[in-house]
């Protein structure tokens, strides 16, 4: 798996995410779409960002029943996408319906990956709101090893996580990781993050930055300093 930037392209409407795509001209950078645009957008911005040329990673994070996740997988995998999400704590079982539903008629489908704790959840919280009563970073192994497990390719982390899930789960296993900063950059309400540099150096294999590139004065430009620094 090559390593690659994604563009997390947060934006509310059609008109905001194709007036920002319409700036790269050389390149087609792989981006992804989130609840806000799809809910506000529907399918149809997916397949115009797609024969825009673009790969894209839809993160939904489905977590349902399994015959569910395995319907709305099948659906998004007709549509096209190259990587999707789940939430890993919809258990093994979910995840393995998932995979069955991505799976398209020629054996292939999109790259799926598993978010295991929301790094908005804190350890305290997940402990007493969620009863789940262990150290935070044995839960996210715990649950990277169960997405592994399930046949996913890999896990959302933070890049300062991906060096141990590698350890853990095996260096093939994907780790898409957000919280991406330029040294010289704005953190905004980011709490810990690295530079391109530093997640390449750690070993991230893809890394999902938003504002450091959308609200750039240039984007192409900061797009082109995320990839140099990153792929090299
Ligand atoms: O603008 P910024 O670079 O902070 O955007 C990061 C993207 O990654 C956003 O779409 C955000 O929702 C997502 N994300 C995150 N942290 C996580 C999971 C997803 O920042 N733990």
């Amino acid at each position: 798996m090559g390593r690659d930037v994604i563009i997390a392209c947060d934006f509310s409407s059609k008109e905001e995410v194709i007036g920002f795509l319409s700036k790269f001209k050389d390149e087609k950078p792989f981006v992804k779409i989130g609840m806000e645009l799809f809910y506000a957008a529907g399918p149809e911005i997916v397949r115009e960002i797609k024969a825009m040329g673009h790969k894209i990673f839809l993160d939904l994070k489905l977590h349902d029943i399994p015959n569910t996740v395995m319907k709305a997988m099948n659906v998004l995998s007709r549509l096209d996408v190259d990587m999707c999400n789940l939430h890993a704590a919809g258990t093994i079982a979910m995840m393995e319906a998932a995979i069955k539903g991505l799976t398209r008629e020629d054996g292939t489908r999109p790259i799926l990956i598993a978010v295991t704790q929301l790094t908005s959840t804190s350890e305290e919280r997940m402990n007493e709101e969620l009863l789940i009563n262990k150290p935070i970073d044995e839960v996210v192994m715990h649950y990277a090893m169960n997405a592994k497990k399930a046949g996913l390719d890999g896990v959302v982390c933070s890049p300062l996580e991906a060096a141990k899930v590698h350890d853990i789960c095996g260096s093939d296993f994907v780790t898409v990781t957000p919280g991406v900063r330029f040294s010289d950059g704005d953190i905004g309400d980011q709490v810990r993050v690295t530079t391109p540099a530093k997640a390449r150096e750690i070993g991230s294999d893809y890394i999902v930055v938003g504002r450091p590139i959308t609200q750039a004065n240039d984007p192409v430009a900061a797009y082109r300093r995320c990839v140099a620094e990153f792929v090299g």
